[in-house]
């Protein structure tokens, strides 16, 4: 299988294709299943737990709450239907994203239809495979440039907050590669707006009432969040346009866009939308890949000995560049693993548009479909020892008779990231720069419990202390 086949669920599969995977043959027949069952609490109280006992119903579960009919779907072939095969009935307009739109608004993330379409063809380009590799040098400068920073803690013993360093280091890139913007001076504002809006969003799913037009205190923390990002945004594109900075990057081609038959530009808040939507899609996913990676690789001594070993042969000491990347297989492999047990999207949404039918089921027009990453990639009739951190899943062989949606981290379909290739570029790139130089050590006794805060971050942050690598010295000297 090639290497971007193994997460890329864009490309429609034969008709006659069926699940086959690790666990091909295994699976238990289970169809029609069709239950009701769940709260609201319970799921308040522990989402993930909630996700994969459900799943166990069924292929198709419904769910009783909420405020439409909704629906928990397990099955890969559900799933691409769903994603891929019928996409024009599924859309996002969600009322559970109510809380996004004054943060998003029409940013590519939550629009649709034909403006969702024009505008992805916009941004397109951005995101090329040829354009892609011109980011390369950045992402390793930025890294390096955060190794020096740590060079200190590392000296002193005192532990670094990873999962805070990862927010850090991928805001900046993604702000640099795509708007060549130096966030530096805002990369706190930017990070503290984010955590909160995210955790206040939770709290919305749950207690929608009063909504958010009423000057609660929540509503006016959430506000409060959203004018803060607003004021770097807005900055950012009004000094982009008053100093007529030539530039061929996104926000060069974002402002110099113009309606074929009206001639208009975008306006400063399409503008504000689509900076906004990919940068805060842009940074918090990549980060917490990493994230995961680097708590995982600390539980696993045998597998990190194999990243290094595979850093020596191909990189000696040397930072990596993008040519170096399809020698960096068991690299990639590393991370598509964690994908698979830490989905930084471990829920997709969708409101079915008008009516369809899932393995037999009816689904009505207006319900509400759930698509679970995080369930599905543990999904024991899927997955062999679905809880192991085994990097070797993702070799050529098992990979080849996987069925596609059984592992979806960036969704599918016409609606999968925008970003699927620059996040495993840069996740590929930072871990191997790092890896050469420092090993990560989780403090002892510090709990680490992912929280699902719409994406899945360690719910106590992840302070690790630093330790030198075998061959650092070669590489930055
Ligand atoms: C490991 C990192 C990433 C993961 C796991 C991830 C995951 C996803 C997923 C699952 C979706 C589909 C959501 C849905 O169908 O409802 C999505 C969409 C999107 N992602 Fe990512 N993403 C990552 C990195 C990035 C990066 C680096 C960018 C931009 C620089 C980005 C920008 C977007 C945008 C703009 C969309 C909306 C695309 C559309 O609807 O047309 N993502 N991402």
């Amino acid at each position: 299988m090639s290497q971007s086949s193994t997460h890329t669920n864009d490309t429609p599969a034969p008709a006659s294709s069926r699940p086959s995977g690790e666990k091909q043959g295994k699976r238990p027949h289970r169809h029609r299943t069709f239950s009701l069952l769940g709260s609201a609490s319970e799921i308040q109280r522990d989402p993930l737990a909630f996700l994969l006992r459900t799943q166990q119903l069924g292929e198709v579960v419904r769910l009783r709450f909420l405020f439409s009919p909704a629906y928990l779907v397990s099955d890969p072939e559900s799933i691409k239907h769903v994603l891929q095969y019928n996409a024009r009935n599924y859309n996002k307009d969600l009322i559970t994203y109510t809380m996004f739109r004054p943060l998003l608004g029409q940013g590519l993330l939550l629009n649709d239809g034909l403006s969702w379409l024009h505008q992805r063809r916009l941004m397109q380009p951005a995101f090329h495979r040829s354009r892609l590799s011109t980011y390369g040098t950045l992402m390793t400068d930025a890294t390096v440039t955060m190794l020096e920073q740590w060079k200190s803690s590392f000296e002193k013993g005192t532990p670094v907050d990873i999962a805070e360093e990862m927010m850090r280091l991928t805001l900046q890139i993604v702000g640099r590669a795509l708007f060549s913007l130096d966030l530096n001076q805002e990369v706190g504002t930017i990070g503290y707006a984010v955590t909160t809006l995210l955790q206040l969003f939770v709290d919305y799913v749950f207690r929608p009432f009063p909504p958010l037009s009423v000057p609660t205190p929540r509503n006016r923390r959430l506000q409060q969040a959203i004018r803060s990002l607003d004021q770097v945004v807005y900055r950012l594109i009004a000094e982009r346009r008053t100093h007529q900075m030539e530039g061929d990057d996104l926000l060069s081609t974002l402002l110099a866009v113009q309606d074929a038959e009206t001639g208009q530009g975008m306006n400063d808040r399409q503008v504000r939308d689509e900076v906004m939507t990919l940068l805060l899609a842009g940074h918090e996913t990549t980060a917490n890949t990493l994230t995961w990676t680097w708590y995982l690789l600390s539980q696993s001594p045998e597998i990190e000995r194999r990243l290094h070993l595979e850093l020596n042969e191909v990189l000696g000491g040397r930072v990596p560049t993008v040519e170096d990347l399809p020698n960096l297989k068991y690299t990639r492999m590393i991370i598509e693993e964690t994908l698979r047990l830490y989905p930084p999207t471990p829920v997709l949404s969708r409101k079915a548009i008008g009516h369809d039918e899932l393995r037999g089921y009816p689904i009505g027009a207006n319900s509400l479909i759930m698509l679970s990453p995080y369930a599905v990639h543990r999904h024991p009739a899927l997955w062999e020892e679905p809880e192991r951190f085994d990097p070797d899943r993702f070799g050529p062989e098992r990979s080849a008779t996987r069925p596609a949606y059984a592992y979806f981290p960036f969704g599918g379909g016409p609606r999968v990231c925008i970003g699927n290739h620059f996040a495993m570029m840069e996740a590929q790139l930072l871990l191997s720069t790092i890896a050469q130089r420092y090993r990560l050590r989780i403090i002892p006794g510090h709990p680490v419990e992912p929280q699902m805060v719409v994406t899945l971050r360690p719910r106590s942050g992840l302070p690790m202390t630093i330790h030198a690598t075998e061959r650092a010295g070669r590489q930055h000297s």
